[in-house]
């Protein structure tokens, strides 16, 4: 209130009295809205009225009737806090200038300030200290938990498991909005198909249909039914659009896909996000056919604003918008600002473009301010659905801070998530689960006793070495002799940044031990793969095999003792051909987060019977890349006539090591009785699919029942599978389930190259089964 009487007593110092009057018309309005807010109880419903829209539009209008054109490009200016720090520092980004900005009211949003005492101190300046007291959003990358850390979003993905998807977001949520931040950087929605692209350990995978699920799921557990609650925070889906698709995995690179590609694969997710009423979507660092996208009028205005009706605001990447320059797209800043700003850029992250051209720009009338209205309205919008200006410090009270943090209500949920994100991939003559007593285990590799790399990349609030470590997790199980020898050493000390070709792997001199000790063990498990550090951003890699001297380790200890559980511990998917032939049992552990160690040995000793599945395929070498599962079929698919003349490599398979949607159990299921209530449909009929899961092991476990279908002939060439539907359901060992599909055309449709939906009458193959390659299958006809 004090705040709103200090507006006055400016507003009257003001020479403008139209000004004055406007000020005085939006403290009615504020004093209104609290008068609102007190008497309303339910929030959510309040939300939801079309009254209570209306009610926010008129503040935003009248809040914008009295903004300088400064105050304005404020908005859209988001400045990096000052100590961690996501990308490139520019020269000029000096604190001082930040801090004098802050002040004048010139700065709408920070990012990597976490924690009470910061957030409140800056958002104490922005609302007492400037002129209009419009309160500071904060955003930060709350990728997988903010201090209890989740599994990295790509094993999450394995789990299909979309609630408890759900839940871990919301977990992240708690813990980031109890430390003052009200904005993720997340769900990272990103489709990739190439495992040397360090980012694909942020999303969810390969294929669209569990991406747009899963992208469903990670914006409703971060902004929760109430955005105004204080554990609730603002969702953001990225990287508008198509950085998944950097040419040869290389980090920044340029993107060049087709028409298809885009409307089918990359941009369903977010869709699925903005109809999950995601408030902010980030776009980012790659072009798209020759157009950087933060420049792209297209993917912007045309299609997020436009066709999909999305009323949250856009923010750049971290200094996307100065990019255009060096993609030589624009000549200058002025220009850069101009081509973003028209494209539907609404907010400049760390790139000190907007906050120094976007004013000149309309005031020498290259602008039109409206472009400018658009942008910091959508921006105020969110800072109002959010419930910042009723109470701008709703997300400060230290003790829920301290209370909130690394909770063992947490550590339960991402536990209970790391277990479900493991995926079996080979377990030849039931070598798991362990026994529980009796056994002599020698436990062998750096990763085993490593309480960092679980946490993997993104884990900037989280501290280090807080995971537990898998020498930890099998300590528990005490039955048996553990030996642990590390064997050798992932990284020549802790690093965040890993420049492999700086690293001199030599040192073999503790393979030694580890081989004595395997000698002398039933069972060794070995536990290999990526440092926490080698995937995430900035990290592409041209070799996928196990880095450093792992694999040398591995053959040395397989010479002496071949009953080897392989545990992997990485960000991405492994080209590992050799262990795949040699190794009995291989379990993909990923980055597990906190609760890693303990999750691992309860699915090797079989206090959790595995359910994950692959969401990327695994190459069998990195030539294959890119490799997925809902491929062209290609003029030429076959060997028929036994030349050469076919579409293949003539020194490796076609087939990934591991398919998408593969994964073991302890114990096995059987796919029987596929029923569809007819073969010949109209298309607005709905097409029943039936079939009986027998659990013919013995343990009781979970299976991902998968749906795809194959549209035979299309106007546009359809993939050999599309994944359309799955249910995760637990079955007691000799029990039978009957699962139920429905089919449609939404399901059997696809995007033409005008953007269009279409369903097209045809022959279609549909699937079912426990993975995208072993499934029964029938046909059906659709008729106009
Ligand atoms: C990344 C974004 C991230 C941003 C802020 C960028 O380098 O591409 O995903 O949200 O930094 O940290």
């Amino acid at each position: 209130m004090i705040k709103f009487f200090r507006q006055i007593r400016k507003s009257l110092l003001m020479e403008n009295t139209l000004k004055s009057i406007s000020v005085l018309f939006l403290l009615m309005i504020f004093i209104g809205s609290c008068k609102k807010n007190s008497a309303d109880q339910n929030e959510s419903t309040i939300n939801k009225t079309s009254n209570y829209k209306t009610t926010i539009e008129n503040k935003i209008d009248s809040i914008l009737d009295i903004m300088t054109i400064e105050e304005k490009v404020g908005q859209m200016n988001q400045y990096n806090g000052f100590w961690d720090v996501t990308g490139p520092i520019p020269k000029n980004g000096t604190a001082e200038m930040k801090y004098d900005h802050l002040k004048k009211g010139w700065v709408g949003a920070m990012l990597n300030v976490r924690g009470v005492e910061q957030i409140e101190t800056l958002q104490k300046i922005a609302v007492e200290d400037t002129r209009l007291g419009i309160p500071l959003i904060f955003g930060y990358d709350v990728i997988h938990g903010y201090k209890t850390l989740s599994p990295i979003p790509l094993a999450e993905a394995s789990s299909w498991d979309l609630e408890a998807i759900q839940k871990s977001a919301r977990v992240a949520a708690t813990e980031a909005s109890s430390a003052g931040i009200n904005w993720t950087f997340a769900p990272m929605v990103d489709i990739t198909r190439d495992a040397r692209w360090g980012r694909v350990m942020e999303g969810a995978g390969e294929d669209p249909f569990l991406g747009s699920k899963i992208a469903e799921a990670r914006v409703k557990g971060f902004q929760g039914d109430n955005l105004k609650a204080n554990n609730t925070i603002a969702a953001c889906a990225k990287h508008f659009a198509a950085y998944g698709f950097a040419e040869a995995g290389k980090e920044y690179n340029t993107v060049d896909i087709g028409t298809s590609t885009l409307h089918n694969i990359v941009l369903p997710p977010f869709k699925a996000a903005v109809n999950a009423d995601v408030k902010t979507i980030m776009n980012s660092f790659n072009e798209l056919n020759g157009i950087p996208v933060t420049g792209s009028t297209y993917l912007q205005r045309d299609i997020l604003k436009g066709e999909w009706g999305f009323q949250g605001f856009v923010v750049s990447d971290w200094a996307s918008i100065r990019e255009l320059i060096n993609w030589g797209h624009a000549k200058n800043k002025k220009e850069a600002a101009k081509i973003a700003a028209n494209a539907g850029s609404d907010m400049d992250m760390e790139g000190y473009v907007y906050v120094q051209e976007l004013a000149k720009l309309v005031e020498q009338g290259d602008l039109k301010e409206s472009v400018i209205n658009d942008a910091v309205r959508r921006i105020l919008r969110v800072k109002f659905e959010l419930g910042l200006f009723d109470d701008p410090y709703k997300y400060c009270d230290i003790k829920n801070e301290e209370n909130t943090l690394y909770h063992p209500k947490h550590q339960e949920v991402v536990l209970d998530i790391a277990k479900k994100s493991i995926v079996l991939l080979k377990n030849d003559n039931n070598l798991l689960p362990l026994k529980k007593a009796g056994q002599k285990i020698a436990l062998i590799g750096a990763l085993a006793a490593d309480k960092s790399s679980p946490l993997g990349s993104w884990r900037t609030a989280s501290d280090d070495d807080t995971a537990i470590s898998v020498l930890e997790g099998l300590q528990k199980y005490t039955g048996n002799t553990l030996t642990y020898e590390k064997g050798v050493d992932l990284t020549i000390g802790q690093t965040n940044f890993i420049n492999e070709l700086d690293i001199n792997y030599t040192d073999k001199s503790e393979f030694p031990n580890a081989i004595k000790a395997a000698k002398e063990s039933d069972v060794v498990v070995i536990v290999l793969g990526e440092h926490g550090y080698q995937s995430g951003e900035g990290r592409s890699r041209t070799h996928l095999g196990l880095p450093g001297l792992q694999q040398e380790l591995l053959e040395a200890v397989f010479k002496v003792n071949k009953n080897i559980v392989l545990v992997l511990n990485n960000g991405r998917p492994l080209a590992i051909e050799w262990a795949a032939n040699h190794i009995p049992a291989i379990v993909e552990a990923w980055q597990l987060g906190s609760q890693s160690g303990n999750a691992i040995a309860q699915v090797l000793y079989g206090d959790y019977n595995p359910s994950g599945k692959l969401t990327m395929s695994f190459p069998r070498n990195v030539g294959q890349l890119p490799i997925y599962y809902n491929y062209k079929n290609t003029g030429r698919p076959t060997n028929d006539g036994n030349n050469v003349f076919w579409s293949h490599y003539s020194d490796s398979k076609n087939t990934p090591l591991f398919p998408f949607g593969y994964g073991l159990s302890y114990s096995n299921f059987e796919y029987s009785n596929f029923r569809i209530n007819g073969r010949e449909f109209k298309i607005n009929d709905s097409i029943e699919l039936s079939i009986d899961i027998t659990n013919t092991g013995n343990y009781n476990g979970k299976e991902v029942v998968q749906l795809y279908i194959r549209d035979l002939v299309g106007s546009i060439t359809r993939p050999i599978k599309e994944l359309k539907g799955f249910e995760l359901i637990e079955i007691k060992k000799g029990e039978t389930k009957t699962v139920d599909f429905i089919l449609n055309k939404e399901l059997l449709g696809f995007y033409n190259n005008n953007g269009e939906f279409i369903t097209e009458p045809g022959d279609f193959k549909v699937y079912i089964g426990g993975n995208s390659v072993d499934t029964l299958e029938k046909e059906i006809e659709l008729i106009k």
